[in-house]
């Protein structure tokens, strides 16, 4: 192979680049001409700002001209105390994923490897690639979870970084408590385990962890949070980690520098201080959960325990014409070809049109 430089073909890019796939982000809902459309296919919350929330960003917005506060002080501060850690163990970013991507720059380059279940979030493929590093993906259990032994048995000497979804995008399945202890204690202490846990405020079964109860004695634990999803401020990009000196230090590092505006930062303050509220909301989206999946139950579906805010429903070869019966009745869902479908739960009437549509497909089948 020449290595000779092709001036015309313009700046050269890195090979790791070369096929990598494209984030699909969950399809707006088209509506028109009065007819409904809800979009299910992004988990966001659908409720509207707390009032608190808005002012908060409203008022952000007066000092657009200035950069935002690069240490994100007032905002490390409130989650150090809510979680009861020190500050210097939290780091935030563009989102979660914007954290998660910092945490491949400080541990995994060409060479290394990093684990995970897959299917799970789409984004870490694409953020491994990126990374230089190879992608080591472990296929779940019959029942959509982890298979936290095989993940093991897939560790290497070459392995740097393992993300545990918890609840796993987009299958809502929860590793818990005892399993997830025995694996953190069998990975090596060289190791990082990166619990992501962006769907938390939604578990309901007591045997799920907390990761930040199982950071403060391993070094190697770090815990991934982030206000788009219970919280609602998905437009805002903020997110946290949780974890130990150096490798929250490696991330402030890593971090894109004033990543966090000043909008994100204060909105993030005031809907910690607005919590009550807000988890009030969860407490009616998890109702909803719990109906959604009666209904489809009783429709005759296969529906994998959820902790998270969404429903998945595997539908195999069918899952494209599931997905368009669902758009062409107005709610848009994230189908991933050949697999399934997750649905976000919505606002009521989504749900209930969401429903409905699942139970004439069902007939069908
Ligand atoms: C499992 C998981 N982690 C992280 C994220 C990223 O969220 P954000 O970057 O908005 O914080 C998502 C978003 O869909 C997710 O599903």
């Amino acid at each position: 192979m020449s290595e000779t430089p092709q001036p015309q073909q313009g700046p050269r890019l890195r090979e790791a680049l070369r096929g990598i796939p494209a984030y699909k982000p969950g399809k707006p809902a088209a509506g028109g001409d009065g007819a409904p459309a809800y979009k299910l296919s992004s988990n966001e919350n659908p409720y509207p700002p707390l009032p608190g929330v808005l002012e908060a960003a409203v008022a952000a917005a007066d000092s657009f001209n200035r950069y935002p506060d690069m240490g994100v002080s007032a905002l490390v501060a409130e989650l150090a105390q809510r979680f009861g850690v020190p500050e210097s163990h939290i780091a935030t970013g563009t989102g979660s994923v914007g954290v998660a991507q910092s945490l491949l720059q400080a541990t995994s380059g060409p060479g290394d490897e990093v684990v995970y279940a897959w299917r799970s979030f789409e984004a870490y493929p694409i953020i491994v690639q990126i990374s230089g590093a190879t992608s080591v993906q472990v296929p779940l259990t019959e029942e959509d979870g982890h298979d936290l032994d095989a993940m093991l048995a897939a560790v290497t000497e070459r392995t740097r970084l393992i993300f545990v979804c918890n609840p796993n995008n987009p299958t809502g399945t929860a590793v818990r408590r005892d399993e997830l202890e025995r694996f953190l204690d069998a990975v090596p202490a060289d190791v990082l385990v990166v619990l992501d846990e962006a769907y938390c405020e939604f578990v309901r079964d007591g045997e799920v962890p907390n990761g930040i109860d199982l950071y403060r004695d391993r070094p190697n634990v770090c815990v991934l949070r982030t206000f788009s999803k219970a919280y609602g401020l998905a437009g805002l990009r903020v997110g946290f980690a949780v974890a130990h000196e150096p490798v929250a230090a490696a991330l402030r590092q890593t971090a894109v520098p004033f990543g966090v505006s000043q909008l994100a930062q204060d909105a993030a303050v005031a809907s910690l201080r607005a919590e009550r509220e807000l988890l009030r909301r969860v407490d009616a989206l998890v109702d909803e959960r719990t109906r959604v999946v009666a209904a489809l139950t009783a429709q005759g579906w296969t529906v994998p325990d959820s902790q998270a805010n969404f429903v998945w429903l595997r539908l195999g070869e069918r899952t494209l014409e599931f997905a368009a019966a669902c758009e062409a009745a107005g709610v848009v869902v994230r189908p991933f070809a050949g697999e399934g479908v997750r649905v976000s739960i919505g606002e009521v009437e989504a749900n209930d049109l969401f429903v409905e549509t699942a139970g004439v497909f069902r007939k069908g089948l």
